[in-house]
């Protein structure tokens, strides 16, 4: 920490003019934290006990001989040091006399999109390292790429040991030549190339002798000067509510972070959801009430009116409103081994609201090596690619080129609660505004009441031969007997009609239960107990289904039978071709199975008869009332 102590806060505080957020890339290699750790260094802002101990640890563990190894300024990771990688977003302030200066220290590693998005999320510039042996390489472009999706538009080429090719003009004009086409393909509002040699400073902080042929700026010249539009203050009024602060009856505030704009006291405020208005009473923080609160501030809102708000609100400048819709394209930066799979459901964050959603459709992926579109039904680690969207409840937003705090968002896994991917939005999708949901005259009760019943989804979810099939029918034919309304989805039969393009990967399998899932529901619109026979392997989608329907209508029988029982009874003679590697993707083979944590109901196909097995499903719906005693 310098010597006068900033913090993160302090920095960021309104009136903190001219702080210049920045990011690096580079791998391992290039120099990167001997560039950061030299501008630290030399900006004298250490702790002279920090320089004591550098220059120990240089002895002991430092690759630059007698001299301080600036690598190892940053970080007391012992791992890192062990690989000689950066694990994680490192953030180091530091400040000159003209400017102060957050910087974020990303490694160029596989996980290096994770990081660049934490790190770049919030950066106005990035300073692009190029080892200037090797000149511009593939992971050159790809962060630049990934730089310019999370919009960042200012960039610094360093091209760093400049003197390990002798300080040659020509070799750094060659990269610059390179590096231009790069950038005019991407589109950044400057790019500034320096020659440097980070290891002994040259054109770090002070102009080097060894380059009389490079005129521009020093690397730190450039960054206490450099004009970004990073004024947050000057975009429309937006604050996302973190909680509803209510210590008592007598006050009620709404607690956040303004992140762009101004608010003032007697300001007309909106609720970007609810379109209701109010206007601002008082602007409270700690240090007491203030008049108006500047992006960055953080503090509690006390509203004139009585109306609804909760956290996930975006409180807005009814003149300035943001976009409200359900359905919209975004570019996605995927962050997961596990691929992106169109119409699983994750946890979509944005602000401080969260809502399930889907992607409808990869529109194309985006080559992040070439910047070339691909087709592709899926996206891997790493990967980014244009997506449609659909979420659960209606999103407030601005698109991301306008405004990166409220145009990005992260995606959620469900269950492993892991941050999956990274998104910026581009534009609302008309389509979700031109189409409303026809209300019916006879609703779903009435159809219900009609058929004396109560509708349900019985899910029976198992391997191929556990049984789910034969259950499923003496099911049905007992409630045909009682006089219940019944239909049956069973996978064969679907997959030949409305899931015949569908195959068994992934996706397929994602898309085929999300499929039947809506079929099922409208047939518990229309009254109707549903018994669906699927393999349906994946929790996630299983999940999904249950979602769709009313609480207790979904219920999920797991059909368990060890594979070993499944392969054995083979009813269709498909586990010997999947043996004789006849078919790909089997279950249970080459292809996972999720068992369900909470089934209602579990079968155990290898201890009881079909028809007991049969009898007991008849005894849960007795008793959960689907069916009279
Ligand atoms: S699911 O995984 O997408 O839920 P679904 O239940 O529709 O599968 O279809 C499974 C049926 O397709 C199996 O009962 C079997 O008859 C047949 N089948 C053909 N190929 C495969 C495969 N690779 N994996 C599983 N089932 C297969």
């Amino acid at each position: 920490m310098p010597d006068d102590a900033m913090t993160l806060d302090q920095l960021t505080r309104s009136g903190e003019q001219g702080v210049l957020r920045f990011l690096t890339c580079g791998s391992v290699d290039d120099g990167k934290s001997t560039l950061i750790g030299r501008l630290l260094y030399d900006s004298k802002r250490l702790f002279d006990d920090q320089i004591a101990s550098l220059k120990n640890e240089s002895a002991k563990f430092g690759t630059a001989g007698d001299e301080i190894d600036f690598a190892l300024l940053l970080d007391g990771l012992e791992a890192e040091r062990e690989q000689g990688i950066t694990i994680d977003v490192a953030y180091r302030f530091f400040a000159t006399d003209k400017r102060k200066f957050i910087v974020a220290d990303t490694p160029g590693h596989e996980q290096y999109t994770r990081n660049m998005a934490t790190g770049a999320s919030t950066a106005d510039l990035a300073i692009i390292l190029v080892d200037a042996r090797k000149g511009v390489l593939t992971q050159t472009r790809r962060h630049s790429f990934i730089a310019h999706q999370l919009g960042i538009r200012h960039m610094v080429l360093a091209v760093n040991k400049m003197d390990l090719v002798d300080h040659a003009r020509a070799r750094f004009h060659e990269i610059v030549a390179e590096y231009i086409r790069v950038s005019d393909e991407l589109g950044f509002e400057d790019v500034t190339a320096i020659p440097m040699s980070a290891r002994y400073g040259d054109n770090v902080t002070h102009r080097s002798e060894k380059t009389p042929w490079y005129d521009g700026p020093t690397l730190l010249e450039h960054l206490e000067t450099v004009e970004v539009t990073s004024d947050r203050t000057s975009l429309p009024f937006r604050f996302p509510v973190q909680w509803v602060n209510r210590p008592n009856l007598d006050f009620r505030g709404y607690s956040g972070t303004v992140v762009s704009g101004v608010v003032e006291q007697g300001q007309d405020v909106l609720v970007a959801k609810s379109g209701a208005r109010s206007t601002i009473e008082r602007i409270v923080t700690a240090d007491g009430d203030l008049a108006r609160a500047d992006a960055g501030d953080a503090v509690t809102l006390v509203l004139a009116d009585e109306i609804d708000i909760s956290r996930g609100d975006l409180l807005v400048d009814p003149k300035a409103r943001p976009e409200l819709s359900s359905q919209f394209a975004a570019h996605v930066i995927w962050m997961d081994e596990k691929p992106l799979m169109p119409g699983r459901s994750y946890l979509l964050k944005i602000g401080t609201a969260r809502t399930p959603a889907t992607v409808t459709m990869l529109k194309h992926k985006v080559d992040v090596n070439t910047f070339e579109r691909k087709p592709g039904r899926t996206l891997d680690l790493n990967e980014v690619g244009l997506c449609n969207f659909d979420t659960a409840q209606p999103v407030a937003f601005d698109p991301y080129e306008e405004n990166r705090d409220t145009g990005g968002f992260i995606l959620i896994d469900r269950s492993t609660l892991q941050t999956v991917g990274a998104g910026m939005i581009d534009f609302s999708l008309r389509r979700a505004s031109n189409i409303h949901w026809q209300a019916l005259e006879v609703d779903k009760s009435q159809r219900a009441e009609l058929k004396h019943q109560k509708p349900a989804i019985l899910w029976f979810t198992g391997l191929s031969g556990a049984g789910k099939s034969t259950v499923a029918t003496l099911v049905e034919r007992k409630l045909a007997s009682m006089g219940r309304h019944t239909y049956v989805l069973d996978g064969d039969n679907i997959r030949h009609g409305l899931n015949r393009d569908l195959g068994f990967t992934e996706v397929d399998r994602v898309e085929n239960i999300r499929r039947i899932g809506e079929v099922a529901r409208l047939f518990v619109e229309a009254g109707v107990i549903v018994l669906c026979s699927f393999i349906s392997p994946y929790r996630s989608e299983r999940r999904l289904v249950r979602e769709l329907v009313g609480e207790g209508e979904f219920i999920e029988v797991f059909v368990d039978a060890p594979i070993e029982v499944c392969i054995a009874r083979d009813p269709k003679g498909l586990y010997k071709k999947a043996q004789a590697g006849e078919i790909k993707n089997f279950t249970g083979f080459d292809s996972p199975y999720e068992p369900p944590e909470h089934a209602e109901i579990t079968l155990d196909t290898t201890a009881a008869q079909p028809d007991e097995l049969a009898e007991r499903v008849i005894d849960h719906l007795v008793r959960a009332s689907f069916l009279p005693s």
